[in-house]
């Protein structure tokens, strides 16, 4: 029997239901998939377009242990939340009481962040690979950021339960999503909104350098890792299996020079050029977030590697180039979308407030 999959904030990261959906696996049948939602409305609108859906709170313990048994599920991928690990060891739980039933192997796939390799997130280890011993490093690192502690309490309770456990770290995710919700992301539409209702773009000052990758090339990086994954191919997990799906760098001052640029050719700001932001508080308050949280998340510079992509074939279509000419198209989205809107942003308040 094909082993059931639970993808969580399916409404949210909804664009890989719909790769599903649309047949792009040939390893993945989309009865196998079932997608996890928080609201009524978002259950209606997934199950409009034929896919299984079912209405959880992930942080109901009780109700995602009986989700996960009823519907025999022995793979999940986790994309509701980096921030908070309850979901998580709630999901990994179930996992391990399902293989206490089948004896079969169980699988959970993490969707962690890029930001747990930042410097300003205390990451004190500098350049890092997927292929380095990154579990070890996570342990020794500074602070108590809160994704790096998600990482390694999923790490320890998969290991605790035997279930087997990937970590992929997107870096900035950008694009159109194709999923049945929310199709866009978070960061660079939070700058295109609030150059919007400022009139002005603005920036940091320095030239941080981040990672990025476009959101139809990160499926297919979830879509390979699950074919692998289910075609038990010999695939790094447990301490393991971090996974690094990085398409191109990501220059935040070019991109917001491409912003401002494609801003003011449709009039909706009164420079092309973007100016430095009047400072921090200024800042967070324009992108809605808080401002521990401002300069990881706007102003940052990676120096990780990817290495275990090439164990998955994965090759990103999109590039910085072709990033940077589709600026126009970004703004058309948030502009569509009415605004930015992400319950990222919520997890990372919540976890301030914790
Ligand atoms: N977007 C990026 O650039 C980026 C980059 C790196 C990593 N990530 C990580 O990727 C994951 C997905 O990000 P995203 O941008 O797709 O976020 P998103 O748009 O906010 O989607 C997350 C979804 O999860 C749902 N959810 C959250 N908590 C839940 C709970 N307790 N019970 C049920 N559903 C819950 C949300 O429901 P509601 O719609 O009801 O709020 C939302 O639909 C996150 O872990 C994020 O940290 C994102």
């Amino acid at each position: 029997m094909s082993p059931k999959i639970l993808i969580t904030g399916a409404a949210g990261g909804g664009s890989l239901v719909a790769d599903f959906l649309a047949g792009d696996s040939t390893v993945v049948q989309k009865d196998q998939i079932i997608a996890a939602v928080r609201t009524k409305e978002q259950a209606k609108a997934l199950s409009n377009i034929g896919i299984n859906v079912l209405q959880v709170d992930l942080n109901d313990e009780t109700a995602v242990i009986e989700c996960v048994l009823q519907h025999e599920i022995n793979l999940v991928i986790h994309n509701a939340t980096s921030i908070d690990p309850m979901p998580a060891l709630y999901l990994i739980k179930a996992l391990g009481k399902r293989r206490d039933v089948t004896k079969g192997e169980t699988y959970f796939v993490h969707t962690s962040g890029m930001s747990a390799f930042y410097e300003s997130a205390g990451w004190n280890h500098g350049e890092v690979k997927d292929t380095d011993l990154v579990f070890d490093l996570e342990k020794q690192a500074t602070g108590a950021f809160p994704v790096r502690k998600t990482n390694m309490a999923v790490v320890e309770h998969a290991k605790a339960l035997s279930v087997n456990s990937f970590i992929v770290a997107p870096p900035l995710v950008y694009g159109r999503g194709t999923g049945a919700w929310n199709k866009l992301s978070t960061q660079l539409p939070s700058c295109i909104s609030a150059g919007i209702s400022q009139k002005i773009v603005h920036r940091f000052a320095g030239s941080a350098t981040a990672k990025g990758v476009h959101i139809s090339d990160l499926v297919a990086f979830y879509r390979l890792l699950l074919e692998g994954i289910l075609q038990k191919q010999s695939l790094p997990s447990g301490e393991l299996g971090y996974y690094f799906p990085l398409a191109h760098d990501l220059n935040w001052g070019e991109a917001l020079a491409h912003v401002a640029v494609a801003l003011n050719a449709r009039g909706l700001v009164t420079d092309s050029k973007a100016r430095i932001w009047a400072s921090d508080e200024v800042a967070a308050q324009a992108l809605h977030i808080p401002l521990t949280f401002l300069h990881i998340l706007y102003n940052s510079s990676s120096k990780s590697i990817a290495e275990n992509k090439y164990k998955l074939g994965w090759e990103p279509k999109w590039n910085k180039e072709r990033f940077l000419q589709s600026m126009d198209d970004e703004v058309q989205a948030v502009i569509e979308a009415n605004g930015a809107r992400s319950s990222l942003l919520d997890s990372v308040y919540n976890s301030v407030a914790r």
